[in-house]
């Protein structure tokens, strides 16, 4: 159950029957002071209504409220403090025993197409790709498990103009005799030698040029090609994912080039509403009033080029129109850098002036900021060029692994090893998720890998803390309840009550951060227990362990919901 839920339901429930039933309910009102803590306000508004004195209306409502549930006054000109009984805790803790969602309550199932990590498949994963991809896993699992039906969307870049390059290059090694599938191993330096070429021979790079016609057209050899090297880079891709525990496959790329043979229907389409489509210095484009660039100029949304090609924003547009049409979905979430504001702004007017976004359906951007070093300039290597994403992954294994063999040298080799995984990619990940994603955030190693601290490595190790309570405790099956009775007994009961809020406060804006905070202050407050409440020393441990327990279990959903995993020792 979700507590704030039950009490806004409850209290508008009893504020109707006294006020009418047209009375605004305390429900949005309610503020949570504290957990465990309401305070109602909405008593005023009702009195004023009804025309009575709102602290004789509140009192009169306070009577109608279950007293074994809360204790409740009246406070100030007429708010209700609400505290939940401890008995009442510790019952709803018991039934969270049996209840796999831990409290959450599903809502009701809508079609989301979650939109994320989308590299441009001309080039290596870089740590660019570190935010949207972690952050859209976060939020697809987040979205499932409160069981909606979840698209993952890869609308990974695999057409356009740097494809001429790469496939210049492709055909010319290949007849220098070069081995492509060991030329394509490093993707990274097969790039940038093909546009290094591009930049200083003329030659090679009308031939690039000449390329791109070529395969927009369908040219058996070039697509051959082309498709050769979109194989190898997506092979890249997803090993990434793996070794970064991210959910997405291969059946979740739908990439630019799936649109081509929409292209032409979406311009037809626009090009029959009246007045969409305008001709500017041959493009095809759509002005809007709200799109101004510099000097207060009308900026076009341009969907077909002067040369008859498609730009980026014809391929989205077709994508929004598959994702309605196609996929009838209600909601499509896109989790795409901020620097793409104003691309996306124009997607949605665009599509939604189209007929493809209907009023019932929504489309949000969800940007996110960049990531930086820790003297703030941006994640480079020495020699300028982006740092590969799967680098930065081996070496959080690599320095996870020295951290782990310093803490517990005694561990076998292959188990350091699998805790390293654990947390190297626990870190990197909740690093990322713990910030606001709309700010940029520093990007520092010893403060991710950090045991103390709101860090992935901190709660890891508030998991194992319980882990090897139960190991000592070589219980089998627990049978009884839970009964509070310390302060902060009861203080960790009502934290992990509040697990269905903290979820969905997380997907308000869709803030992982939020979960990442409740996770924290539920490692917090499980550490003050675990100091001041002994466990196993007592002659009946059930309650303890049972609180546990459920902590555990919190704490584990809720990482795995951030896409982070536990071990049992570290
Ligand atoms: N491939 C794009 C890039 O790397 C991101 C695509 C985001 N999704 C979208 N529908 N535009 O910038």
């Amino acid at each position: 159950m979700n507590i704030k839920h039950f009490l806004d339901q409850t209290f508008t429930e009893s504020l109707s029957s006294l006020a009418g039933s047209d009375t605004p309910g305390i429900v949005k009102q309610a503020q949570r002071v504290e957990f465990g803590h309401y305070q109602a306000n909405g008593v005023m508004g009702a009195a004023k209504k009804i025309k009575t004195n709102p602290r004789e209306l509140a009192q009169q409502l306070i009577s109608t409220l279950d007293p074994e549930t809360f204790t409740t006054e009246v406070a100030g000109p007429g708010f209700i403090n609400v505290h939940l009984r401890t008995s009442f805790i510790a019952s709803e803790l018991n039934k969270l025993r049996e209840d796999a969602l831990l409290g959450v309550v599903p809502v009701e199932q809508t079609k989301i197409v979650v939109d994320y990590s989308a590299p441009n498949l001309a080039k290596e994963m870089h740590v660019g790709h570190l935010r949207s991809t972690t952050i859209g896993d976060a939020i697809v699992r987040i979205l499932e498990f409160l069981g909606q039906d979840v698209i993952r969307a890869n609308h990974v870049g695999d057409w356009g103009a740097q494809f001429g390059s790469l496939l210049a290059y492709m055909d010319r090694q290949s007849q220098k005799g070069e081995s492509l599938s060991t030329e394509l191993k490093d993707l990274e330096k097969f790039y940038q030698a093909a546009s290094a070429l591009f930049k200083s021979d003329e030659e090679f790079a009308k031939t690039a040029r000449g390329y791109v016609v070529h395969l927009q057209n369908g040219d058996p050899k070039c697509l051959e090609l082309w498709q050769q090297f979109i194989d190898e880079s997506i092979r890249h891709s997803q090993e990434v994912y793996e070794k970064f525990d991210i959910t997405l496959t291969r059946d979740d790329i739908r990439a630019e080039s799936a649109y081509n043979d929409d292209l032409p229907i979406v311009i037809q389409e626009l090009g029959e509403m009246q007045g969409l489509l305008v001709e500017s210095e041959g493009a095809k484009c759509v002005f809007f009033d709200e799109f101004k660039g510099k000097d207060d100029k009308p900026l076009p949304a341009i969907i077909q080029k002067s040369d008859g090609g498609y730009p980026y924003m014809a391929t989205d547009l077709a994508a929004a129109r598959y994702r309605t049409r196609v996929l009838n979905a209600d909601k499509v979430l896109y989790v795409v850098g901020g620097e793409q504001l104003l691309h996306l702004r124009q997607v949605f007017a665009v599509a939604g002036a189209a007929g493809y976004i209907q009023d019932n359906q929504e489309f949000r951007h969800l940007p996110f900021g960049m990531v930086l070093k820790a003297d703030g300039s941006r994640f480079k290597t020495r020699d300028g060029a982006d740092v590969k994403l799967i680098d930065v992954l081996d070496e959080a294994i690599n320095r996870a692994f020295a951290l782990v063999s310093e803490k517990n040298p005694s561990l076998a080799e292959s188990e350091r090893q699998e805790i390293a995984k654990v947390v190297g990619i626990g870190a990197v990940k909740y690093a990322e998720l713990s910030k606001n994603r709309t700010t940029d955030y520093i990007f520092d190693w010893d403060t991710m890998l950090s045991f103390e601290g709101n860090t992935a490595p901190y709660l890891q190790y508030a998991y194992t803390r319980i882990r090897s309570i139960f190991r000592r405790a070589s219980v089998e099956a627990l049978e009884g309840e839970i009964e509070l009775v310390e302060e902060v007994e009861i203080r960790l009961g009502l934290k992990i009550l509040q697990f269905p809020e903290a979820i969905e406060s997380t997907l308000e804006d869709y803030q992982a951060n939020v979960l990442c905070n409740y996770l924290y202050e539920l490692s917090g407050v499980f550490n003050t227990f675990y100091e001041q409440c002994p466990v196993l020393a007592l002659d009946n441990p059930t309650s303890r362990l049972l609180i546990c327990e459920l902590t555990s279990r919190v704490l584990k959903q809720g990482l795995s919901l951030l896409g982070i995993t536990t071990v049992e020792q570290m």
